[in-house]
């Protein structure tokens, strides 16, 4: 059985500001096997690293991220509240953090935020960034909104597809394989509902899930063997990992 990779939910968020070059870094400097993070689309197309429709959560600006150029959003630092980064952070392109990750080696999980509001184009773009810095082969792309995995199917045959899920569904299994799809990434509160990891494991699909934070539920899902765990807190996994005797 292959080691349970770690997926750096938004980067190491849970110590540096969400989907932003900070939290990557460290990401990679704690031992993450891989990065998940958000795209949404500018006001003049650009891909940006971003989880909210909006800059308010995240920003010292307001407003759909829609409505802004990115030169706009980079007057406004995304440090999340967080006191120690606010010097400011800027917001990057979806081609920065490839660009970073690329040396690295690690995996990138790209999320498509198509599923509140729908950007014209954004899969076609996403896929022409990952294609222009040689990221083909890094990246997997997920999406609540299963169109527009649809979407990258047919845009990069053979390209690592999941759908996301929070809802309890029936057959999801079935369904991901009847549409060409390679894995699920379930909510961590379905799995701990009685029988849905035993029916995903056996699926043999690729099995990542999210968010996981605390040691008991990291060992849980270590000693199960699910394909990726999706955690804030990277050095807590890997410790965890470690432990558990489940390490690389
Ligand atoms: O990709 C897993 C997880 O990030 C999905 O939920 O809301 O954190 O993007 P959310
Ligand atoms: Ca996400």
């Amino acid at each position: 059985m292959n080691p349970t990779e770690i997926f750096a939910h938004r980067g190491a968020s849970g110590y540096a500001p969400e989907n932003t070059i900070p939290a990557f870094e460290l990401a990679h400097r704690q031992g993450a096997d891989g990065i998940e993070l958000d795209v949404q689309m500018t006001k003049d197309g650009e891909v940006v690293v971003l989880h909210d429709e909006t800059i308010d959560r995240v920003s010292t600006g307001r407003g759909p991220v829609r409505e802004y150029t990115l030169k706009e959003l980079r007057q406004f630092s995304f440090h999340n509240g967080m006191e120690t980064y606010a010097g400011g952070v800027k917001i990057p392109t979806l081609a920065e953090v490839l660009r970073l990750a690329r040396p690295w080696e690690m995996q990138v999980n790209i999320e498509l935020k198509t599923g509140i509001y729908w950007y014209p184009g954004l899969e076609k773009k996403t896929a022409e960034i990952v294609r222009n810095e040689g990221m083909e082969k890094q990246v997997l792309y997920s999406s609540f909104n299963h169109y527009s995995i649809r979407e990258i199917q047919r845009l990069i045959p053979g390209a690592q597809t999941a759908y996301l899920f929070s809802d309890v569904a029936l057959d999801m299994p079935g369904y991901a394989r009847y549409y060409g799809v390679d894995g699920l990434h379930p909510s961590l509160s379905q799995m701990q509902m009685p029988g849905f990891l035993e029916e995903y494991k056996k699926s043999g699909l690729d099995l990542r899930v999210w968010t996981v934070n605390r040691e008991e539920d990291l060992e849980m899902l270590f000693l199960a063997g699910v394909t990726a765990v999706i955690t804030n807190v990277p050095d807590v996994a890997v410790k965890v990992r470690r432990e558990s005797g489940r390490k690389k």
